[in-house]
């Protein structure tokens, strides 16, 4: 096993309406001025903002709204105006992977005098920066930025998706599974497929061990049981509430401890996002399949067996068991009825696909550190047996 270091202080408040007595303190422990982010609107539908606004009573609150999926480096200038003019003592993100990823760069630009774009482009600034505190109230299962100190933000204007990491994870997290019953069945799928993506990131790693295999073995079974389960009851709290636990799980560093390898298909979908602004467990769940059936190989094969028996449940030959468990990767992420090609979510062409994969390989190191390495011409021969 290789040595590691972990360590991570989010304070988790799991369950139902917890919000509704604890939320006051855990904001106001940081200070009264509040900058409160969140998305289109959901919120005002679901009745959680007019939940929220109560609890918050007595604080002085600024709202940051519209924050928009695939979050937008716009967005987070409007929320470093805010932060630095109102003096902002503490973050509430209400929402999904877009509000608090945001929310927590608005975190770190609050101490940074010039465009919060150079937070992106280069993390190790943010190293250097103190971060507001977030606390924040989980709205979708999916991307285990409740708990992990990521973002991922986009700039239109290049092109570009990267990923930002600051100092610290949110201070507190509220999930209350009862708050996804009202997340769409495209976004119910999407997350379910970010959750296995994540897994499927950190399972396929030359460090990987028997312990975090075997944690992520079990967090891969609950999320392919609990997926379909809420999409035909959204309401059934214990899918609910298994989906939202291994969004967490999946990506708070505990299942990663050890891993020796940079991710491969999460860079190479951020690029069909940055360039076609679509739906982010989407393109994932188009391309870990082909990316899988690529990776095949001699060397491969004992890990996918693994993965067929341990995740799936198959039995037999080595190869057959390996061919057979990208199958039932492929045929889950369709049974969860979001499109399995490219041209499915209006990608019709290849316009793009060699400066998409230029871009993946350098900002993934795909060719030297991804698990199996992956040059330019791999990338674009992924995305034509993708359409
Ligand atoms: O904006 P509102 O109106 O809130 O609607 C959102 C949005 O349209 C809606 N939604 C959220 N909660 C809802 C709801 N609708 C009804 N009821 C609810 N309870 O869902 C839509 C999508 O929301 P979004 O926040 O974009 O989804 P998700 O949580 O999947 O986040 C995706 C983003 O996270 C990044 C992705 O790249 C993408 O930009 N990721 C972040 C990671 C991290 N920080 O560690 C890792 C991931 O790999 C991922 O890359
Ligand atoms: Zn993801």
């Amino acid at each position: 096993m290789n040595d590691f270091q972990f360590k991570n202080t989010t304070d988790i408040r799991f369950g139902k309406n917890h919000i509704d007595t604890e939320l006051h303190d855990a904001v106001a422990k940081f200070g009264s001025k509040v900058l409160l982010t969140f998305g289109g609107g959901s919120i005002k539908k679901s009745g959680l903002y007019q939940r929220v606004i109560k609890a918050l009573d007595g604080l002085e609150v600024t709202e940051l709204s519209g924050i928009e999926p695939n979050p937008k480096i716009d967005s987070v200038r409007a929320g470093q105006k805010l932060v630095q003019a109102n003096d902002i003592d503490v973050i509430l993100a209400v929402g999904g992977g877009s509000v608090i990823d945001a929310s927590k760069v608005i975190a770190s630009a609050k101490f940074y005098q010039g465009d919060p774009w150079d937070l992106v482009i280069d993390s190790k600034k943010r190293a250097d920066l103190q971060q507001l505190p977030i606390v924040d109230i989980l709205t979708l299962s999916a991307t285990g930025t409740e708990m992990n100190q990521g973002s991922v933000i986009s700039n239109p204007a290049t092109n570009q998706k990267l990923g930002t990491f600051g100092p610290n994870t949110p201070a507190v997290s509220f999930l209350d599974p009862q708050l996804t019953y009202s997340v769409s069945s495209w976004q119910t799928a999407a997350g379910a497929i970010d959750i296995f993506s994540h897994l499927t990131e950190q399972y396929f790693d030359q460090g990987a061990n028997d312990v975090t295999s075997g944690l992520m073995e079990g967090l891969y079974r609950a999320v392919i049981k609990n997926a379909p389960i809420a999409l035909a009851e959204p309401d059934n709290y214990d899918a609910r509430a298994a989906l939202m636990w291994s969004s967490t799980m999946a990506l708070n560093g505990l299942v990663g401890v050890g891993t020796e390898n940079s991710w491969t298909v999460h860079p190479i979908e951020h690029e069909l996002s940055a360039y076609y602004d679509i739906t982010h467990g989407v393109g994932l769940g188009i391309l870990t399949p082909r990316w899988m059936t690529y990776i095949l190989n001699d060397a491969t094969l004992p890990r996918f067996a693994q993965f067929g028996r341990n995740v799936w449940q198959l039995t037999g030959a080595d190869e057959q068991v390996a061919k057979d468990a990208i199958q039932a990767t492929y045929d889950w992420v369709k049974s969860l009825q979001v499109p399995t090609t490219l041209p499915g979510v209006d990608i019709k062409d290849d316009q793009h696909f060699l400066a998409m994969a230029k871009s993946a390989v350098q900002v993934g190191q795909l060719n030297h550190a991804a698990f199996v390495p992956l040059e330019v011409t791999d990338v674009v021969k992924l995305f034509e047996a993708s359409m």
